[in-house]
């Protein structure tokens, strides 16, 4: 396994049907050219994927919409003209050019085009769209840095393409077109006031129907790690003292220090915002883990703007047990 700065040659790997993981605005993908098919089975079983859960199909423009979708919305192109590139998945019938073994067996496809210039250079050599998942094992936390990838995947893949830390750091917001009205099928880094605002329209913020979705688990996002949610400050000091007073190894997650006992073990953000939690979250659990911590506190920020994305990725990692 090669890690290296370089686009194209990144693209020499998807074009032999390597697996390439790569740098997105949101968090690592783990790529193989969309139409290869064997390619496309390596990444499940590199993960440990059930072969039912869609993959998003990887653009460089938004060309992909007419070149992976059918009968493409106007809604869909509205959105992709105002936020991609960015952390949008815009979900629309399939068009035969997408394998099934991409879509897990669904007519239809998710579509996205990454805010990364070195992805995108990428996806331009390479001339045709990347099918890619989170580039971490099923269930855990997603990988945010080129070092998490090697940790997690290590030699099952071919390349990484190292493009630095990920500048959202909670996975795209995906939003299905194919129904009567727009559904949020995963809250992300684009909320749904912004959407709204740009369709006009209400958009369905739970999504009902059977969880195709690893996302849609309750239990993913996990660390080893027990991770339990807090109210706040003081119900986290609070259940921290009860877990010391059993003698077990825990500490707190949240986006300050501000009202935690001093000499508790700590895991925030350099700045107090919910956008810098949000960057930093997966690393701090993974922080957690390399400290061997066996509980983590997880103060949630308020909900509105990336706030959602990250109660929704700890409510899940705390269902993970
Ligand atoms: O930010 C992201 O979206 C990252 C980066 C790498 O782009 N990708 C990502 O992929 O989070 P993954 O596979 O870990 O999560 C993608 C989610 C899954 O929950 C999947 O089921 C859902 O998107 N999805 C993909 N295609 C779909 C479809 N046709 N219908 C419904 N859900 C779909
Ligand atoms: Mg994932």
């Amino acid at each position: 396994m090669t890690v290296t700065g370089d686009p194209a040659r990144a693209a020499a790997v998807l074009a032999s049907g390597g697996l390439v993981a790569f740098p997105t605005e949101t968090v690592y993908g783990l790529g193989a050219q969309a139409q290869n098919e064997a390619a496309v089975r390596r990444i499940f079983a590199v993960k440990g994927r059930p072969a039912g859960h869609p993959l998003i199909v990887h653009g460089a423009d938004a060309g992909i919409l007419d070149r992976y979708g059918l009968g493409v919305p106007p809604a869909a192109r509205l959105l992709a003209d105002a936020l991609w590139p960015g952390p949008l998945t815009l979900v629309v019938r399939r068009a035969p050019t997408v394998p099934l073994v991409v879509t897990g067996g669904l007519e239809t496809v998710g579509l996205r085009v990454p805010d990364q210039p070195l992805a995108l250079r990428m996806m331009e050599h390479l001339g045709a769209g990347v099918a890619a998942p989170s580039a971490n094992p099923f269930g855990r936390t997603s990988p945010t840095t080129a070092h998490h990838v090697v940790a997690d995947l290590g030699d099952a893949i071919d390349l990484v393409l190292d493009g630095g830390p990920c500048g959202v750091g909670v996975e795209s917001t995906i939003l299905d077109l194919t129904g009567p009205r727009p559904v949020m099928l995963r809250t992300g880094g684009v909320n749904a006031e912004r959407l709204e605002e740009l369709l006009g329209a209400p958009v369905v913020r739970t999504a009902t129907g059977p969880a195709r979705a690893p996302g849609m688990l309750d239990a993913h996002y996990a660390p080893t790690a027990r991770v339990l949610l807090a109210r706040d400050a003081a119900d986290a000091a609070a259940t921290l003292a009860r877990l010391h007073a059993q003698g077990v190894r825990a500490g707190v997650l949240a986006a300050s220090p501000a009202g935690l006992p001093r000499d508790a073990r700590v895991l925030c953000p350099p700045a107090p915002g919910v956008a810098d939690l949000a960057r930093e979250l997966y690393a701090l659990l993974r922080r957690a883990d390399a400290e061997n911590w066996e509980v983590v506190v997880a103060v949630p920020p308020p909900p509105g703007g990336l706030g959602d994305a990250v109660r929704d990725r700890l409510t899940r990692a705390a269902a993970g047990g």
